[in-house]
């Protein structure tokens, strides 16, 4: 009896010896990480699962993703580190980080270059948005294709006064420099802060006000916080999806075209929900009796003009990304 148990766990540990030399006669297995700041019921995170669902379904389980939401592998500025380093293979990366160390990724938030984020999908499809993402090389990264979230609002802890403007206030931003310079001509204080520290941030008082998104702002009920929700749609939020340059060169030809396509169709899924998400989540906050007001650029002062008299000589390619938004627009 005990003799036909152990030859029957022989057979079961050979079989199973066979199957791992079956999958890794060709390639070998890969279980690969991904890191991003959203949380889980974020259009970004539903996008990394939906993509490590259809790695595992078309590499017949030889390649998994797992998802790391929330910031969960630490700030964006640690993630890239990993990224550089192999430790971590991809993520979803606002432009933060990357303008930080290549300030041309910074033109991607100029503000009001396009009008609403059916028009920002567009922009980050063409030629300056290519270009930019080939300078990943020199950051240690494979760029994959760009995704985006809603268009960029602002939210205010106090009333806006009947024609004033966001001078004095004290406004969370994403820490890269043309959005902190932008806050700055505004007259207002940015503070630059980071997507899971905001809940706290503004419901103690710490800032008045934040820029911000309306899927953002329904999902984390900032309204029930805010005297005004300006609908401003002042600037577009890119986010690239980036691999690691030393993960990717280890990565076979096959298992590379695979990754780049199904990355590709994520990114290009996210760009196109956003259009209905931006309309859905600004009904959904109208109907929840949010203070929704829509704003123009009088609200930023004289921002707007002298944020571009700056940067279109610090960062030239801006005016390239300008043409394409203007081409864009007629
Ligand atoms: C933010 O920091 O505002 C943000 C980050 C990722 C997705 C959407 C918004």
């Amino acid at each position: 009896m005990r003799n036909t148990f152990a030859a029957a766990l022989r057979r079961a540990a050979a079989c199973a010896g066979l199957a791992v030399l079956a999958l890794s006669g060709t390639a070998q297995a890969e279980a690969l990480r991904i890191g991003l700041i959203t949380p889980p019921p974020h259009r970004w995170t539903i996008g990394a699962n939906d993509l490590a669902g259809k790695l595992a379904e078309e590499s017949g389980g030889r390649l998994t993703l797992n998802v790391f939401p929330s910031g969960q592998l630490g700030s964006e500025a640690q993630m890239l580190q990993q990224l550089q380093a192999g430790a971590l293979d991809m993520a979803f990366l606002t432009v933060g980080e990357l303008a930080n160390r290549d300030a041309d990724f910074g033109i991607l938030v100029a503000p009001y270059l396009v009008p609403d984020a059916e028009t920002a999908a567009k922009l980050l499809e063409g030629p300056t948005a290519a270009a930019l993402q080939e300078k990943l090389g020199a950051l240690g990264l494979k760029g994959l294709g760009y995704g985006m979230a809603g268009m960029r609002i602002v939210i205010l802890s106090q009333p806006l006064a009947e024609g004033g403007t966001v001078a004095g206030r004290k406004i969370r931003t994403v820490p890269l420099a043309q959005e902190l310079d932008f806050w700055t001509r505004a007259g207002a204080a940015p503070t630059p802060l980071p997507l899971p520290e905001l809940f706290d941030a503004y419901t103690n008082g710490q800032i008045d006000g934040m820029q911000i998104d309306l899927e953002g702002t329904f999902n984390n009920r900032f309204h029930d916080y805010s005297a005004a929700v300006l609908d401003s749609r002042h600037m577009i939020f890119p986010m690239v999806a980036v691999f690691s340059a030393r993960k990717w060169q280890a990565l076979s030809e096959e298992d590379r075209a695979l990754i780049s396509r199904l990355v590709g169709d994520e990114t290009a899924a996210i760009r196109a929900a956003y259009p209905a998400i931006d309309a859905d989540y600004r009904a959904k906050l109208v109907e929840s009796g949010a203070p929704v007001v829509t704003v123009g650029p009088e609200v930023f002062g004289d921002a707007v003009e002298s944020w571009y008299a700056e940067w279109r000589v610090k960062t030239p390619l801006l005016l390239e990304l300008e043409k394409e938004a203007a081409a864009l627009r007629k």
